[in-house]
């Protein structure tokens, strides 16, 4: 039996922990901040229900096969203490979450080759605890080595195509330079459908342009019609759609601006890139959330 434990059992980590729970040969444990009884997912294929051990309390876990972390990055720091507990010699952590910083909050906790950062995207939405709209079948993008590896197979018996990528690297900047462009929704409290706007659309690609130049300068593989794709994708979406980031503002939590948006601002920096889009968007977003 193969022993796992997701901590932030929210809209991702949720309907992570709900197919992993159909499967009777994993052992799936759910460390959550608000307790609930039971997961429900709405999935594209029809609801799906699990009832894997919900613990609120660290001192209640002990060392796991596989740690699953999909907090928001903002809750790395309360996470810890979950860490301490369910991570052994042999436990291998998985990382779902967005921006390209995912390896080295926890390199002191485990070494890189057993840790799976994960570009996740499957768009889901939780209504209350415990119950999710997962709105597409989705994908899971991990390197391409033995902890990856290991972890595509903990979804075979899933509809989530879960793979493994020879440039992760590459990945996470891609999904990057979706999310960076969310943050003029963010800022001006607007969903998907402003890129509609041609004034905002330009926005949104210049932020985009700093963050192909800033992946590159990282060794990302990024074609130059990023920005025009990511728009492409912004206005082929839903315009009713909510990104993460402003759906955060909206409620008064804490935003992973600077997983975001924040990140190409330091690693231009770093690298002697000027990103003045990105930091007057921080800037702002910063300002008005008070
Ligand atoms: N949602 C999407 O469609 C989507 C798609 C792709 C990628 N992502 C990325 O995936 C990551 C997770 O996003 P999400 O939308 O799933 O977030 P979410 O719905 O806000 O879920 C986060 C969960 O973490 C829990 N949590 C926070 N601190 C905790 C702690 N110390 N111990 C245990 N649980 C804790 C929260 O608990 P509470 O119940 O108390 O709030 C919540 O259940 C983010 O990086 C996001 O950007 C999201």
């Amino acid at each position: 039996m193969t022993t796992i434990a997701l901590i932030g059992p929210g809209a991702v980590g949720g309907t992570i922990a709900a197919w992993l729970a159909q499967n009777p040969a994993l052992s799936v444990t759910v460390c959550a901040r608000t307790p609930f009884e039971g997961l429900e997912v709405q999935t594209p294929g029809g609801l799906i229900t699990a009832n894997p051990a919900v613990l609120t309390d660290p001192a209640k876990a002990g060392p796991v096969d596989w740690v699953l972390i999909a907090t928001k990055t903002y809750d790395t720091a309360s996470a810890q203490g979950w860490l301490d507990a369910l991570v052994g010699p042999q436990t291998r952590l998985a990382v779902l979450r967005n921006g390209v910083e995912h390896v080295e909050p926890f390199l002191d906790r485990l070494p890189a080759e057993r840790i799976a950062p994960a570009v996740v995207d499957i768009p889901a939405e939780r209504n209350a605890p415990g119950r999710i709209l997962q709105r597409r079948d989705g994908w899971i993008r991990v390197p391409d080595d033995a902890t990856g590896r290991a972890f595509v197979a903990l979804f075979a018996h899933t509809p989530i195509a879960v793979s493994t990528t020879p440039d992760f690297r590459t990945e996470a900047w891609k999904k990057l330079a979706l999310n960076c462009a969310g943050a003029v929704n963010a800022l001006l409290l607007k969903p998907a459908g402003l890129a509609h706007d041609e004034s905002a659309a330009q926005v949104m690609r210049t932020l985009v342009a700093e963050c192909v130049a800033v992946g590159r300068a990282e060794g990302a593989d990024l074609p130059d019609d990023l920005p025009d794709t990511v728009i492409a994708g912004y206005r082929a979406g839903a315009p009713d759609g909510i990104n993460s980031l402003h759906a955060d503002r909206l409620a008064g939590r804490p935003m992973e601006l600077d997983a975001r948006n924040g990140v190409i601002v330091r690693r231009g920096a770093a690298h002697g890139i000027p990103t003045p889009a990105n930091a007057m968007v921080v800037a702002l977003i910063k300002a008005a959330a008070g």
